[in-house]
């Protein structure tokens, strides 16, 4: 007999990324076959994101369309932070749907599987604190860069955010299983890691803090590129700069969350720190790592958020120089403390679009201009994949900037060195240099481009 098929289709965080390819991973080592498309297939998973109710409202979407693909006895489940919100109301909610499995519960979905294949409606969303899925085998969809997964959960209580209601308590991998899974990363041919956790920095085994992660990923033969995402601004002790900073593996690059530059709003938010400590975290960072290159997300329309709030965003935002940032329209999450807020303090929609709209155009003014400057200048690259748009391969500087460069004399997975030769503002054009091998560039060196 065949073996049944499986279609995950994944929204959200890379967390969520790194979730389907461990769920990828187990359902193979069960006699699953994954496959590229819902069309046919016996099992199809949708993994979701609840953070914001756009997220969620374009799933409810696209699990209206998924019944079309549906053969009759085929199963439609929904795994991640929405299932794990909506829990058993999903059932109720779609009734072509037979399984809603949280974060959690990803060991038990071959057994979940066979239920929902035999004709029962499961709903598993228990928190399991001590779950890492150390024993899986992940199919990972990138092959030039692994996501790993060093932490799940958060123990921070922002008051907007549904995650800690989604993804509970926050625990962190043994150092030691780390390594292990980035040897192997190594041996399947990959040079980049990317570690993930929900505030990555205050990693802890026990025994391990994140500094100690980072040398010790550093130390792994064949790994050139070392990322990691998100940090909390709180949790960047003079020892975690200073690994980032002299372990030659770890990029240029701190996406750091900001979410507001009003110190009001930053309480409000319970963020724990202000703006003169978000600033304060920046210079330690710029001090500690010549030319890192700062991303971020920030909220607007946050419940009691003031015009002269919102200019404080924009202020600190200029002031700081972000290359580029995730912005949102704030969006209330059942149960969060924020939804409790007096309703008089809402935001409407047209005043937050309108602060949103203000807000990316300030991003992109200060990026143009810096981006603009950096024409002519040659930087390491990795080619990560061909580009949407023919012809070009999409490849990223250590500092975390988009290169397209020519297909031709060029191969995915392997690095070069670029002249920037145009920008569209916010992504470049480069040109191959050939008389200056990129390992001349890489490592030590290019930190302090
Ligand atoms: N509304 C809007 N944006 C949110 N984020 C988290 N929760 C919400 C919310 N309720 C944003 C934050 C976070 C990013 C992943 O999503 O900026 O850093
Ligand atoms: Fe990722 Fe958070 Fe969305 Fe869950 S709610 S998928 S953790 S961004």
């Amino acid at each position: 007999m065949s073996r049944p098929t499986v279609y995950i289709e994944t929204y959200g965080c890379q967390m969520n990324v790194s979730d389907s390819e461990l769920m990828y991973g187990r359902l193979a080592a069960n006699g699953y076959e994954p496959v590229e498309g819902p069309e046919g297939a016996d099992v199809i998973l949708v993994n979701t994101c609840a953070i914001r109710d756009h997220a969620e409202q374009r799933v409810i979407g696209r699990l209206g369309e998924l019944r079309r693909f549906m053969k009759p006895g085929a199963v439609l489940g929904v795994a991640g932070c929405m299932a794990q919100r909506l829990g058993p109301t999903l059932l109720e909610k779609a009734r072509h749907v037979s399984l809603v499995v949280g974060p959690d519960g990803y060991r038990a979905l071959p057994a979940l599987l066979d239920g929902a294949r035999s004709g029962e409606r499961v709903t598993a969303t228990s928190f399991d604190l001590e779950e890492h899925y150390e024993d899986f085998a992940p199919r990972r969809f990138d092959k030039v860069k692994a996501w790993i997964p060093v932490q799940r959960g958060c123990d921070y209580r922002c008051t907007y955010c549904i995650v800690p209601y989604t993804r509970g308590a926050e625990r962190s991998r043994r150092l030691d299983d780390v390594v292990r899974e980035t040897e192997q990363v190594v041996r399947d041919g990959m040079t980049e890691v990317v570690l993930l956790g929900q505030t990555v920095n205050s990693y802890h085994d026990g025994a391990h803090d994140f500094a100690d992660l980072l040398r010790a990923v550093g130390d792994v033969a064949g790994i050139r590129r070392i990322r990691f995402t998100s940090p909390h601004p709180n949790d960047f002790t003079d020892r975690v700069i200073d690994a980032i900073a002299s372990v030659p593996q770890v990029c240029e690059h701190v996406h750091l969350p900001m979410q507001s530059g009003s110190s009001r709003v930053l309480k409000r938010m319970l963020r724990r720190y202000t703006r003169e400590g978000y600033a304060e975290c920046v210079r330690r960072l710029r001090d500690a790592i010549p030319g890192v290159n700062l991303t971020t997300d920030i909220i607007v329309g946050f419940p009691g958020e003031t015009e002269a709030d919102f200019e404080e965003t924009l202020s600190l935002v200029q002031e700081i120089g972000f290359e580029d940032a995730y912005t949102f329209k704030f969006s209330p999450r059942d149960g969060t403390p924020a939804t409790r807020m007096p309703a008089s303090e809402t935001v409407s929609d047209a005043v937050a679009s309108e602060r949103l709209e203000r807000l990316i155009a300030t991003v992109r003014a200060g990026a143009r201009e810096r981006n603009l400057r950096l024409l002519g200048t040659r930087h390491e690259v990795l080619v990560e994949r061909e580009a949407k748009r023919g012809e070009m391969l999409m490849a990223r500087t250590r500092d975390f900037k988009t290169v397209m460069i020519p297909v031709e004399g060029a191969t995915v997975g392997a690095y070069y060195t670029v002249e920037l030769t145009g920008t569209s503002g916010s992504t470049f054009t480069g040109a191959i240099v050939r008389d200056e091998p990129a390992r001349r560039l890489s490592l030590p060196m290019a930190a302090s481009c």
